[in-house]
């Protein structure tokens, strides 16, 4: 068992910590039998790094945050807690890794980067009692140990869409916190999108004052939205200010995380063009999305060089906000009717030779790719960008060749499953896996019945933690070009910073262990425990999460001619299983299911999960085959 058991005995409120949960599950973890005995006033001691750096303050912040009174010693001094940066690299542990000892004598967080401090610091913070925010302790007694840790990813990204709703900068970083947590170091910030446009602009000032609001219609079903009346004021939304993204930016930075903007093109562009109407195709009119825009029609027209024009300002307005090596331009499904009918993208084709309107998206991704690396940045695209060519709506007729147009350096994001991004790693192109499947945490985490609205699909914890970017089997050249993968959460259901975190949570904690964990230390049964340990970590900080999936899972064995052996469990550990064959409701009274059972064929068997002293959803039922 690797659940943290504490005793603490009450009248002198010393923790003793005899068991470690750590998410991400380190490469390397050894307990040992002796301990330490962290007082409530740790000195602490820094060589290799300045005390005033962004890694020292939050962490001397933090300690004091957990009601402790730490005091900064020189290097000379005896201290409980020492960070030490080595002056020669340590090749074991690269860029984010870091070495945690904790001995008899003190602990001792050693790495090659301030990061790498960071993450032993966050390690350290799981050892410890999770109530040691809360409650003072006069000692916590921690267990001799070594931890050796290191990513196998370099990308462990996370996902927020924030025009679908928009969520301001306090929760953001309440956002980027949690990611900290669990070593999560890319925050894509989807800033802009059909239902809003959440960027500054200086240049384009209608951007904000237009294209930053939408008629409300937070009182309706997401799918039900009303379309918007005559007349009627625009009052959902808001915009960050220059001021607002550039303390984001640092908040990040402090902790080991790079936003990476995304502005959305040339589809997915209602704002934009609400805005700035004369960059579209045809006359319009164009509306700040309301509720179920689909399909996303709005686009900008390829053949205006106002367009162009446009975005390189714009471009520049968001690199002057973000310092990110990459910037995200979108180029997913984007329906290009419009481009065939309107005379300006036909001749954009004609002089540049391109053969469809796939191609004309392509070709302009192509100018922005260019443009950025003027610039001295990346290009990232979703998976669209690998399309030559094709028709009006990506998902028909498209060719999966290496778009012409954009050249190696650009990052591929792969959405519509793995294969586009194995091809695109394949072609050299390096590429971020955030498959649908396991990565979309707006998909429902459990049944349907019983959860609030979303947008549809299913992505269990379980799930979640299959999620393997470069499964077994990838060829070698292929995988060095996988960077790493992240979760995606997009927000048309998500109106709340409680119901984002009830999506985002656990699930995250998957996405981290498959992000940061080699493979074969990869252990569901360990980590579903771990989970269970998080939730109260996760609970005292404020955050809101989701218990799990409570549907029965069967392993059935086929006793004789009619009978069948049945073992039932659930994602959740700790559920208690009450169960009827009767056909009666089961109730807490009901059998309670301690073991495998022998059941006849045909039997009718009804399921209640119980859970922290709670019936969870409603009764399952199934019939033996
Ligand atoms: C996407 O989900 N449209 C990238
Ligand atoms: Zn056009």
């Amino acid at each position: 068992m690797l659940l943290a058991t504490l005793l603490v005995s009450a009248c002198g409120r010393k923790a003793v910590v005899t068991e470690l949960s750590i998410v991400p599950e380190p490469v390397f973890l050894v307990q040992k039998e002796g301990s330490f005995a962290l007082h409530n006033n740790p000195k602490v001691s820094v060589v290799g790094l300045g005390q005033n750096s962004a890694t020292v303050k939050y962490i001397m912040k933090s300690l004091r945050h957990a009601h402790l009174r730490p005091k900064l010693v020189t290097a000379a001094e005896a201290s409980d807690i020492a960070l030490v940066l080595y002056d020669t690299v340590n090749p074991e542990l690269g860029d984010e890794g870091y070495l945690l000892e904790v001995r008899g004598t003190g602990i001792t967080l050693r790495a090659n980067s301030e990061v790498g401090i960071f993450y032993a610091y966050q390690t350290l913070v799981q050892m410890m009692p999770h109530d040691a925010t809360e409650v003072v302790y006069s000692s916590v007694t921690l267990p001799e140990c070594t931890v050796l840790d290191h990513p196998r990813f370099a990308w462990r990204g996370v996902h927020l869409d924030v025009s679908r709703h928009f969520f301001g900068s306090k929760f953001v970083k309440k956002y980027l916190d949690v990611m900290a947590t669990y070593k999560m170091n890319r925050f894509h910030f989807h800033l802009t999108d059909d239902h809003g446009w959440r960027l500054p602009s200086e240049h384009y000032p209608l951007l904000n004052s237009v294209g930053s609001w939408r008629v409300d219609r937070e009182d309706q079903p997401w799918g039900q939205a009303e379309p918007p009346r005559e007349g009627e004021r625009a009052s959902y939304g808001g915009y960050y200010s220059r001021e607002e993204l550039e303390e984001i930016v640092q908040y990040a930075a402090d902790r080991g995380i790079e936003v990476v903007p995304e502005v959305d093109i040339p589809g997915h562009a209602s704002a934009i063009l609400a805005s700035y109407p004369e960059l579209a195709c045809d006359e319009g009119p164009y509306e700040v999305a309301i509720g179920p825009y689909w399909p996303p029609k709005a686009i900008l027209c390829a053949g205006n060089d106002s367009t162009l024009a446009f975005l390189r300002t714009v471009l520049d307005e968001v690199c002057d906000i973000f310092p990110s090596r990459y910037i995200h331009l979108g180029g997913d499904e984007a329906f290009k009717d419009n481009w065939l009918q309107c005379p300006r993208c036909q001749q954009r084709m004609r002089e540049e030779h391109l053969k469809d309107v796939g191609e004309l998206q392509a070709w302009l991704m192509g100018q922005m790719q260019q443009y950025l690396a003027s610039k001295g940045r990346i290009m990232i695209g979703w998976d669209e960008l690998m399309e030559r060519g094709g028709g009006t709506w990506s998902f028909e007729g498209a060719t999966y060749d290496n778009n012409p147009h954009v050249d190696n350096s650009a990052v591929v994001m792969s959405w519509r499953g793995l294969k586009p991004g194995l091809t695109a790693a394949r072609m050299g192109h390096k590429v971020i896996m955030c498959p649908t499947e396991y990565c979309y945490l707006d998909y429902y985490q459990a049944d349907r019945r019983y959860q609030p609205a979303a947008i549809g699909g299913l992505v269990t914890l379980q799930k979640a933690y299959e999620f393997d970017p470069a499964p077994m089997g990838t060829n070698l050249h292929v995988e060095a070009n996988v960077l790493g993968g992240q979760c995606n959460l997009w927000t048309e259901y998500i109106r709340t910073p409680q119901h984002a975190e009830y999506m985002l949570l656990p699930r995250l904690l998957a996405i981290s262990e498959s992000l940061w964990t080699p493979r074969e230390r990869k252990d569901w049964a360990r980590f579903r425990r771990k989970v269970e340990v998080q939730k109260e970590r996760l609970a005292l900080r404020g955050y809101n999460y989701c218990e799990g999936s409570f549907t029965p899972q069967f392993t059935a064995r086929r006793v004789d001619e009619g009978t069948t052996n049945i073992a039932i469990s659930t994602e959740v550990p700790n559920t208690y299983i009450f169960y009827t064959t009767d056909l009666s409701t089961p109730t807490r009274e009901s059998n309670i299911y301690l073991g495998p059972i022998n059941l006849a064929r045909g039997t009718h068997i009804k399921i209640l999960p119980v859970y922290k002293d709670i019936e969870r959803d409603s009764v399952y039922e199934f019939v033996i085959k």
